[in-house]
């Protein structure tokens, strides 16, 4: 028996008259509770709409008073199913008669009353009465069913076996419809491989998520070999390549909650973030937090407890939020603006489920809360500190790379001492500077060109000398070096 279907049970057997599923998968959820009826002892099912009313009666029941009169007047035992009666909840008189068929069942007979609706809207008069049930969506088993269907009715198109349990857990979060959609679209393409099923499901899911309005798809474009040096970060998130997968899930290994990252600004961490969707294979949502507390979508806490329920019928997902310290309402001083939103923030990631990373970056590190940092809330907190000089190579040679140039013409040493104290955005920048100089004489770029940029840019670390001391200090004990060339204790 599947998830729902206990559900659905547990529902009819605690003889609950007035039933609201809120979910907005009718046929899956019709489908189940006929099947469960047959097992039942065959209970009859009959259903409602506005448009049919109720199947098999004689006069027109299309009215919901009408129809709910109906059902009093028929002393039978069994289960109706009233799809959309949610939009006529506000007339007094469906209430009336929503009312009067409960105590009728309540009084005399075993019956149940389903009401389907994609929205939850049950009058404040009515939620003594009225069961709620909320429906997830598929649970891994009953998309494995789904998948194995449609393999055995499309033989025609070749999906790779080994895709299959990936796919499975790819497609958690998505509606029986939405798979089936999915499934018709990935399957199409000739000999599937296994990426290009995922990017069909990421895809999905991305439309999922943006009828949602705050969190933003991060598309997987980013390699990690664009990333210069923070050696120890990368061979961290290496190692956990595999591991959101149904067979890491099955095996009961610790799959990873989370990430933070903070240091010096212009250091790699957003960039850093921004590998984890393609190198781990899954879809990345970006939280954003000033639509949160915009008032465009309710209050502030209802559209992020909004978010957190979004992104949890999307998982597995890498959360990302940026700069965590303004996102969960800090002030400079580790103030809340918000404390309702940071603790509810906090108690999620004590509960959310294990298919969602958390990814989070921060610049204002000495606004963090140490009930943050605590042990346990992150699997690892990394300290992204200015690049040593080996890391400035790296990044020098990534960017020249990117701008087409050839990192052989150019002199790493002189380079590498022109840039100390330099974080990777202003090398970055330096190289584009270079690349826009030459262009405007129609020649590609030199050591030359990138030299003379580089004697007039005066990096961020010269005037902010003092606060990258303290950052440092402050990071000392309490987070891990993303470089193996970190000068930092390791602590974790
Ligand atoms: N370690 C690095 N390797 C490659 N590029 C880097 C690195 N650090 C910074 N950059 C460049 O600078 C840009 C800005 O860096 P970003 O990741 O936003 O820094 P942060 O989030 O730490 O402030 C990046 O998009 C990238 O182009
Ligand atoms: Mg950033």
């Amino acid at each position: 028996m599947s998830e729902l279907q206990e559900q659905l049970r547990g529902a009819i057997e605690g003889r609950s008259p007035l039933v609201y599923i809120y979910s907005p998968e009718e046929e899956r959820i019709v489908r189940n509770i006929r099947q469960l009826a047959a097992e039942l002892e065959n209970r009859p099912v009959h259903t409602w709409s506005a448009v049919q009313g109720i199947d098999g009666a004689n006069d027109d029941t299309t009215d919901p008073v009408v129809a709910l009169q109906e059902i009093i007047r028929r002393p039978v035992d069994g289960i109706v199913i009233l799809n959309d009666i949610a939009p006529f909840m506000d007339n007094p008189r469906v209430i009336r008669a929503l009312r009067e068929a409960y105590q009728d069942a309540r009084i005399h007979y075993q019956r149940t009353i389903f009401m389907i609706c994609a929205e939850l809207s049950i009058p404040e008069s009515m939620k003594k009465e009225v069961q709620l049930l909320e429906v997830p969506t598929p649970s891994p088993d009953e998309i494995a069913v789904q998948v194995h269907d449609y393999i055995t009715a499309h033989p025609q198109y070749h999906v790779p076996e080994d895709a299959v349990p990936q796919l499975i857990m790819a497609l958690k979060g998505l509606t029986e419809n939405e798979i089936s959609y999915v499934l018709n679209r990935a399957c199409r393409i000739e000999n599937p491989e296994t990426d290009q099923l995922m990017d069909e499901v990421f895809a999905e899911k991305k439309n999922v998520v943006k009828k949602s309005g705050f969190l933003e798809f991060s598309p997987p474009r980013w390699d990690i070999k664009g990333l210069g040096g923070l050696d120890n970060l990368k061979d961290w998130l290496i190692k956990r390549r595999h591991m959101f997968t149904q067979e890491s899930v099955d095996a009961g290994v610790p799959i990873p909650k989370g990430l933070l990252m903070m240091g010096i600004s212009g250091c790699g961490k957003s960039l850093a973030v921004k590998t984890i969707s393609s190198l781990w294979n899954i879809p990345m949502f970006r939280l954003d937090m000033n639509l949160v507390f915009s008032g465009m979508y309710g209050s502030p806490e209802e559209a992020f407890h909004r978010a957190l329920k979004t992104i949890e019928s999307v998982a597995p997902a890498v959360l990302w939020i940026d700069e965590i310290e303004n996102a969960l309402g800090l002030d400079d001083s580790g103030q809340r603006i918000s404390s309702h939103i940071f603790s509810s923030f906090l108690t999620w990631m004590q509960e959310k489920p294990p298919l969602i990373f958390i990814a989070a970056t921060a610049n204002k590190i000495t606004a963090l809360p140490a009930e943050f940092l605590r042990k346990g809330r992150f699997d690892e907190v990394f300290f992204c500190d200015l690049p040593s000089k080996e890391e400035r190579e790296s990044i020098l040679r990534i960017h020249l790379q990117r701008n087409g140039a050839n990192p052989d013409d150019f002199d790493f040493k002189m380079l590498q001492i022109m840039t100390d104290g330099w974080n990777g955005a202003e090398i970055e920048q330096a190289i584009l500077a270079a690349r826009t100089d030459a262009y405007y004489e129609k020649r590609p770029f030199n050591q030359r060109d990138l030299t003379n940029v580089m004697g007039r840019i005066v990096p961020l670390s010269e005037t902010m000398e003092e606060q990258i001391k303290a950052i440092r200090k402050w990071a000392f004990s309490r987070a891990t070096p993303a470089s193996k060339f970190g000068r930092t204790a390791v602590h974790h």
